[in-house]
């Protein structure tokens, strides 16, 4: 069966067609409105959402096909003390095709342990958010033509930013491809993309902690917020809010033809007044969102009856090696045993959400 957990779970070909299938929704919408007939969605969100469970949402119905699910945590019986792993194969049994949203990462893989149909992640922790990047990716198709030859500038919270970890895994594969990292070096690029998705890649990369400095040197400025939510304390969060705003001012220093994205929501990390610059696309982003769902739903129904061919990690390895990520669902799932891997470059990770292990 196909899941979809991670954006390299996807062929650059597959991320090709998918692009042209979500094209052709737009333009053809009528076409496809009988495709999903007598399926049903599940939408199991465990954290807050409006733009990905409602575009869901959206996609199943303008495919006709029916939703159920929750957007509460607090209305389903993981208050009762479930598992998710419990959840997931009960609720795989009433649907045909799963949207999941987590707030621990790695959680999508103890899901697909048990899981009697496809699963989408919908975002887990600071992990990766693989359906906001098919929508990033319709909107720079769009947008600029082509994959190739641009330079993408990342701004804000880089830790926890799973959005921006998910866009470097697949902007990464194509040639010609720049980085500019913009960001307070507490909410650096962790490790386990930097790493692997750049620096063995020998991808050039500028870091930076100035907005100005970077601005005028993308085709692509991809502005974050800074992810209140995953920090440890209020205390600590306070420290790098309103660390960037991009304005009219700074606008002035970008080139004609850069554009500006953003997952949205968005804090105070742009103006208002930027919106009506030509250059803002994220409200376009959200759009191409719906439709880069539509198409993947209909691909994964269409191909659940093939064997699993979702990308292995690594090599499994035995030993006594812990994970200290206190955000992994290894920490909180009943009954998870502790797995690891050891990746290209020789480190050992936790197989759940792919933080360097402990010894
Ligand atoms: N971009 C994104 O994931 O938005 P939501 O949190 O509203 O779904």
């Amino acid at each position: 069966m196909r899941h979809l957990l991670d954006i390299l779970d996807l062929t650059t070909e597959e991320i090709d067609e998918l692009v042209l299938t979500a094209q052709d929704m737009m333009a053809h919408p009528e076409k496809y409105e009988d495709s999903c007939r007598h399926k049903t969605l599940a939408t199991l969100f465990f954290e807050p959402s409006t733009r990905t469970r409602l575009s869901f949402e959206s996609a199943m119905i303008s495919l006709g096909g029916s939703v159920i699910g929750f957007s509460d945590p607090g209305s389903c019986s993981s208050v009762k003390g479930e598992s998710l792993a419990d959840t997931v194969e009960v609720v795989s049994g009433y649907v045909d095709i799963i949207a999941m949203r987590h707030p621990k990462e790695g959680a999508p893989y103890v899901a697909i342990s048990r899981s009697l149909v496809p699963l989408i992640n919908a975002g887990d922790g600071g992990h990766y958010h693989p359906t906001q990047t098919l929508a990033d990716l319709l909107t720079i198709r769009k947008e600029k033509g082509r994959f190739e030859n641009l330079t993408v500038g990342f701004c804000g919270d880089l830790k926890y930013g799973r959005t921006v970890h998910s866009l470097i895994h697949a902007m990464s594969r194509y040639k010609g491809t720049k980085y500019v990292l913009v960001s307070p070096k507490e909410l650096a690029l962790p490790d386990f993309v930097r790493k692997e998705y750049i620096d063995e890649k020998n991808i050039p990369c500028e870091e930076t902690e100035s907005l100005e400095e970077a601005v005028g040197k993308v085709d692509i400025l991809y502005m974050t917020r800074i992810q209140k939510e995953r920090f440890a304390s209020e205390e600590e969060y306070l420290r790098h809010a309103g660390v960037y705003v991009l304005d009219e001012e700074k606008m002035k220093l970008a080139r004609e033809d850069m554009i500006v994205m953003h997952p949205l929501p968005r804090v105070d990390e742009i103006a208002v007044g930027v919106d009506a610059d030509r250059r803002a696309c994220y409200f376009e982003q959200t759009r191409c969102g719906k439709y880069m769902r539509m198409a993947l739903i209909l691909k994964l129904l269409k191909e659940k009856e093939q064997s699993d061919v979702s990308r292995k990690k690594g090599v499994p390895v035995t030993g006594n090696y812990s994970c200290g990520n206190p955000h992994c669902v290894c920490g909180t799932e009943r009954g998870l045993s502790s797995s690891f891997y050891r990746d290209e470059r020789g480190v050992v990770r936790c197989y759940w959400c792919d933080g360097e292990a402990g010894k």
